[in-house]
C-alpha cells in the first residue's frame, strides 16, 4: 500500500512513520513526501530516507484555495497514494479535495477531540486549568478537526507545565498513535463509513 505525507514543517510525526516503516512495523511504502512549505525540514528527513519530495508553494502562489488544492492533486495523483497522511500540515483543505479523499486520508491533532479544534490547543488547555491533554488521530472530512476519531492518547498536566513542556509530553504520544494507526490502515483493518470509523468492523 502506498502512503503520501502532507508536512509543513519538522515533521517529527513524518520521522516516525518512515522509521516505523523501515523497521518493517507498517507494511506499506511512503510513496511522496508532500510539502507547501520551501525548506520545510520535513522534506529533509524524506531525502535522508530516499522518499520522493515534491513541494508546491502555496504563500505568494496566487492560487486560491480551489485551485490549490487542483494542483496538489495533480500532483498526488502521480503517485497514486492508497493513504494521505497530514502530518503538521497546516492548510485547510478545500471541500471538493476533501471530498474526493474520504476515507483515505488522516490527521494528527495535538488535542482531545472534540475539544479544542484549531489552533493554540495546548496553550489553550493550561489557560483553562485542565488536568489532562492529549492528542487525537481522524479521518478527515469536510468538518475542521472535526471526522471520525480513530484512536487518542491522553497525558496528565502538571500546575508548573509551560507550553513547550506541554507540547513535548503531547508529542511523544503522537509519535506512538501516528504510526499505529497508519500500520491499521495498511493492514485493510480500518475503514470509515458513514461518517464513522470502524477497527477490524467494530465502530470506534
Ligand atoms: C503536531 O503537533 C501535530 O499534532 C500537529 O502539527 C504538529 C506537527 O509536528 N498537527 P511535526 O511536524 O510532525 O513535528
Amino acid at each position: 500500500m502506498k502512503i503520501a505525507v502532507l508536512v509543513s514543517g519538522n515533521g517529527s510525526n513524518l520521522q516516525s512513520i518512515i522509521d516505523h516503516v523501515t523497521q518493517g512495523k507498517i507494511p506499506g511504502e511512503i510513496c511522496l513526501v508532500l510539502s507547501n512549505v520551501v525548506g520545510a525540514y520535513g522534506l529533509e528527513r524524506a531525502q535522508q530516507a530516499g522518499i520522493a519530495t515534491e513541494i508546491l508553494a502555496s504563500k505568494d502562489s496566487g492560487l486560491s484555495r480551489e485551485e490549490y488544492d487542483i494542483e496538489l492533486d495533480k500532483v498526488l495523483a502521480k503517485y497514486e497514494p492508497d493513504l494521505i497522511v497530514l502530518a503538521g500540515f497546516m492548510r485547510i483543505l478545500s471541500y471538493a479535495f476533501v471530498k474526493q479523499y474520504e476515507g483515505k486520508m488522516i490527521n494528527i491533532h495535538p488535542s482531545l477531540l472534540p475539544k479544542y479544534k484549531g489552533l493554540h490547543t495546548h496553550q489553550r488547555a493550561l489557560e483553562n486549568k485542565d488536568t489532562e491533554h492529549g492528542v487525537s488521530v481522524h479521518f478527515v472530512t469536510a468538518e475542521l478537526d472535526g471526522g471520525p476519531v480513530i484512536l487518542q492518547a491522553k497525558v496528565p498536566i502538571f500546575a508548573e507545565d509551560d507550553e513547550t513542556i506541554l507540547a513535548e509530553r503531547v508529542q511523544q504520544q503522537e509519535h506512538v498513535i501516528y504510526p499505529l494507526v497508519v500500520k491499521w490502515f495498511v493492514e485493510k483493518r480500518l475503514t470509515m463509513s458513514d461518517g464513522a470509523a470502524f477497527l477490524d468492523n467494530a465502530l470506534l
